[in-house]
């Protein structure tokens, strides 16, 4: 479907696919036993300018959207799931800065994320707040011409490696619709420090720490878009745009695990023949690849939402997040299932794909969460459906066989006058 792609796009996409192969996947099952940052990778994604690929040109990117980000992201995922989130996350972090920063702010933080020379960290998550965001307890207040930051953030992907983090705070307790604001530290304020790093099921070589700050005080240019309260709307209208970067990150992941199992069914001989010449080896890759493109098609067609600011958007990115993650789990599973006996060992790549694609289940909100959005949104579109009012019948109309049949004997009780 290179047809609805931009010249541009298919030049990400293909730089991309030639870095992952060349680069990561030689190096991915490496780093995900040493469960380290791969900074060879990172600078080999640096020096191609992948980094600048969702940053607008006035700011040194290449100027794309969140297209041109998922292409990027299914490619390296299709080699190493952690690798397509370290580099993803960095979209996630920087993208409360390009939506509502403040021009000195976008001036100051951007250009050195586009070229890969600093990382970027997303910090809403905390022990009591995971599903429920806004119930986040990290605060800050003002002193004086400073923010006094005090709390800890859970689960923060990229920390520790990233100089720069978008951090959630309680700025406002008494408001109810104005409560939390971002504000924006850096690696090496005074009061913040990198916690226990976890040790993970998959996308090991990329780190998830927690984060704590105490007492840190941060200048007041830090608040981000310098304007107070807008926190939870600016990670909402965040979490819109990454989430379809989540979707390509397991399409990544399905789309790599079914080429191994595919290329394993080839090859693989039992009963005499390659495993792939039996029909039911046949019906799953077939069922595999079929799940996959209809997952690609949804995470493109969020994407074009995401970039033309389509009234859609928050819908399509859940969508595209819970069938590509959910397609993802299920295609790397049977993937494993189909190098049998092998696939479950860690001499073969495969079992990595089905690690790594089971958080793309739970972060950037979990599948739960994104059918709350879908259904929320249905219920809110269901007003221009009004219309359809006319051929449902009401609660008090008879809308069961009992009532019907109650309201049959009724009407022949009725004497006819
Ligand atoms: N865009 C703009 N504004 C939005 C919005 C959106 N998509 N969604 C909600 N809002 C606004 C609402 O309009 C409302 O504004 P007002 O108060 O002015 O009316 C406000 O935000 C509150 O909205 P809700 O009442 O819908 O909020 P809620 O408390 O019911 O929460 C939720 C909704 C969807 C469950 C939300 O909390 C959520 O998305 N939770 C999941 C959090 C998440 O995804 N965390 C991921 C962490 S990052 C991560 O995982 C990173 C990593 O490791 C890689």
């Amino acid at each position: 479907m290179d047809a609805l792609l931009s010249p541009e796009a298919i030049e990400w996409r293909e730089k991309a696919r030639d870095l992952a192969e060349r680069v990561v996947r030689p190096l991915a099952a490496k780093y995900d036993r040493a469960q380290e940052y791969p900074w060879e990778i990172r600078d080999a994604l640096a020096e191609a300018g992948m980094f600048g690929v969702w940053i607008p040109k006035e700011y040194g990117g290449a100027g794309g959207g969140v297209m041109e980000l998922c292409l990027v992201v299914e490619q390296l995922s299709r080699a190493c799931g952690g690798v397509g989130v370290l580099f993803a996350v960095n979209a996630l972090g920087s993208f409360p800065i390009l939506l509502a920063g403040t021009e000195e702010q976008k001036q100051k933080y951007l250009p050195p994320i586009a070229k890969g020379e600093k990382l970027i960290a997303f910090a809403l998550s905390e022990r009591p707040a995971g599903s429920d965001a806004s119930g986040l307890v990290t605060n800050a207040h003002q002193d004086g011409d400073h923010w006094v930051l005090n709390g800890s953030k859970k689960w923060n992907t990229n920390g520790g490696a990233a100089d720069i983090y978008s951090v959630f705070a309680v700025t406002d307790p008494t408001s109810k619709s104005r409560r939390i604001s971002a504000l924006i530290a850096e690696k090496g304020d005074e009061g913040f420090e990198i916690g226990r790093t976890e040790d993970k099921m998959g996308i090991r070589c990329v780190p998830v720490v927690e984060l704590h700050f105490n007492d840190c005080r941060l200048p007041a240019d830090r608040l981000l878009g310098g304007k107070p309260g807008l926190g939870f709307k600016h990670a909402m209208m965040t979490l819109d745009r990454a989430r379809p970067g989540v979707a390509a990150q397991a399409l990544g992941l399905a789309t790599g695990a079914l080429e191994l199992a595919t290329v394993y069914a080839t090859d693989r001989v039992q009963f005499g023949q390659p495993i792939s010449s039996f029909q039911m080896i046949q019906a799953m890759l077939a069922d595999m690849a079929s799940s996959v493109e209809a997952g690609r098609q949804l995470i493109y067609a969020a994407a074009r939402a995401c970039d033309a600011g389509d009234r859609s958007l928050t819908k399509m990115a859940a969508m595209s997040k819970l069938y590509a993650t959910e397609m993802a789990m299920k295609v790397t599973t049977d993937a494993v299932q189909i190098f049998g006996g092998y696939g479950y060992m860690k001499d073969y790549p495969i079992e990595k794909y089905m690690r790594d694609a089971k958080i793309t289940q739970i972060y950037e909100g979990t599948n739960q969460v994104q059918r709350l959005v879908i259904a929320r949104q249905l219920i809110k579109e269901a007003g221009s459906l009004d219309h359809l009012r006319a051929f449902i019948p009401l609660p008090d109309h008879p809308n069961t066989l009992e009532d019907l049949a109650r309201a049959e004997a009724e009407q022949a009780e009725t004497p006819v006058s």
